[in-house]
């Protein structure tokens, strides 16, 4: 995959890079057709990466299925699908991780304190092979983008990082590969994310501003659906995701929640 992108810059044809865990849906196939637009060449990586999964967490059960994926990232007008294995990205005696200071440190990071050190290092490694001129992350995973977008300014990547809104369910519930674990009695609990953070974006537009308020409304909604166990709800700076007391500027709300054993996270804007 290096070597052929040494030859793609070479040719001076531009790169567009989706890095992905597989188990595609409609959410990764709207960054691919992003990406499809904004370069030459559209590479996409499957791989479900082990760093990013805590002991305990579901590394081994992660929905997969590579030849679907295969067919849908063609559709989707992907020119190279890079599906390296766990040899390949962590060599027998592997011992260097990408730590970011502050960012990971609240919301998802509270109840996952290994993820972003993952996902941070595995990103960086896809970048080196893959060498693109521009990634596409989804906001779905709203704390991970922000990551990524201080990394490349850390360690001066010179790739541009494009956001893409999330994809959703007909039902509002944000499109995962996760979903796949939820049975149909779950599905009404794992909705109430979605309308928590719609009722929350109402309070705000009928004048209410004080987060603990918004936040308590959102939790009593979620909580109303027996399922739903709450991991955190937050109201963020969308740059720093510190905590604001106050809505009185663009905020992000964000929330995980666990129902069953899924772990489901969704965030929204709060406008003004
Ligand atoms: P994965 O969960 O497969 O997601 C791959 C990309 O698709 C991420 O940028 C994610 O934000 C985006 N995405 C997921 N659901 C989406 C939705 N409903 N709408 C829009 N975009 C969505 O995120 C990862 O994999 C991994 O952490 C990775 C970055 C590949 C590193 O291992």
């Amino acid at each position: 995959m290096q070597s052929r992108a040494g030859q793609l810059k070479r040719e001076d044809r531009t790169i567009a890079f989706v890095p992905t865990m597989g188990f595609l849906h409609e959410g990764h196939l709207s960054l691919m057709r992003m990406g499809r637009q904004r370069a030459d060449t559209l590479i996409a990586s499957i791989f479900v990466n082990p760093t990013q999964f805590a002991p305990g967490e579901d590394f081994e059960t992660y929905p997969r299925d590579m030849p679907r994926d295969l067919d849908l990232a063609r559709t989707a007008g992907v020119d190279i699908v890079f599906t390296p294995n766990n040899q390949v990205m962590y060599a027998e005696g592997f011992q260097t991780y990408v730590n970011l200071e502050e960012l990971p440190r609240g919301l998802c990071g509270k109840s996952r304190p290994i993820f972003f050190r993952g996902v941070a290092t595995v990103v960086a490694k896809l970048f080196n092979i893959v060498q693109p001129d521009i990634a596409v992350f989804g906001e779905k995973d709203f704390q991970q983008l922000a990551v990524i977008r201080r990394m490349v300014k850390d360690l001066h990547f010179g790739i541009e990082i494009v956001g893409g809104s999330t994809v959703r369910e007909e039902d509002g519930l944000a499109m995962s590969s996760r979903n796949a674990y939820l049975n149909p009695v779950q599905r009404p609990a794992a909705r109430s994310l979605y309308q928590a953070l719609r009722q929350s974006q109402d309070m705000v537009r009928g004048g209410e501003r004080r987060a603990e308020a918004i936040i308590a409304a959102a939790e009593r909604h979620i909580a109303s659906f027996g399922a739903a166990a709450i991991d955190y709800i937050a109201i963020v700076d969308p740059d720093t995701l510190e905590d604001m007391a106050v809505v009185d500027r663009p905020a992000r709300m964000a929330l995980a929640v666990r129902v069953g054993a899924t772990r489901l996270i969704d965030n929204m804007a709060l406008g003004l």
